[in-house]
């Protein structure tokens, strides 16, 4: 049975005017649960857009959120098992998301998740983002946004979208019970059930 490892959703476009602006966005207090440094920081969305989600998207959600993240984070797992998410700005034409086996070596899969559209994700496996349009002069220009949600219903959501996978995670934390250290975003070592 296939593994999807990522795969663009076709889910409603979100008018721009509900997501801010780059400098607001990042002018939010950083959300406590982002405890990764620099390259990835998490940011409360607004109460507008937060409706907006709940009376447009054809499931219920849980956990939505801005990310903002910056070249140079490591190979890693999520804590969560998926991931739905929105490119608000990609953070240059060429970053890719790519997923390897447990080993942290062997590519399998990888994508770029285009600017305006969903992308599911299977963040409980191992993955990388990387080839961020990087310049000294411009921190913005290598900036990417995200707004990154999840549902509440997993088994729905992949019947619904992900048909073609049938081994479906059961929960949210599925997928960390790999015997190998998680590496997190600072480079730090966890072991899965940390
Ligand atoms: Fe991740």
């Amino acid at each position: 049975m296939p593994i999807v490892y990522h795969k663009t959703l076709d889910l409603p476009k979100i008018p721009e005017h509900l997501y801010e602006k780059v400098e607001d966005i990042l002018a939010k207090p950083n959300q406590k649960s982002s405890g990764a440094g620099w390259n990835y920081i998490l940011k409360e969305i607004s109460l507008e857009l937060r409706n907006w989600l709940t009376e447009n998207m054809p499931f219920e959600l849980r956990a939505m959120k801005y990310c903002i993240i910056r070249s140079g984070i490591p190979h890693h797992k999520d804590f969560r098992t998926l991931a739905i998410n929105y490119v608000i700005k990609a953070g240059g034409p060429a970053v890719k998301t790519s997923f390897f086996l447990d080993d942290y070596k062997t590519l399998v899969d990888s994508t770029i998740c285009r600017e305006g559209t969903w992308n599911y994700l299977s963040t409980g496996r191992v993955h990388w983002v990387h080839d961020f349009d990087e310049d000294p002069t411009d921190p913005m220009k290598g900036l990417r946004i995200i707004l990154s949600v999840a549902p509440e219903n997993i088994s729905k959501f992949f019947e619904d979208y992900i048909p073609e996978q049938t081994d479906v995670p059961a929960s949210y934390g599925g997928y960390t019970k790999s015997p190998l250290p998680i590496i997190g975003a600072t480079g730090e070592i966890r072991t899965p059930d940390s």
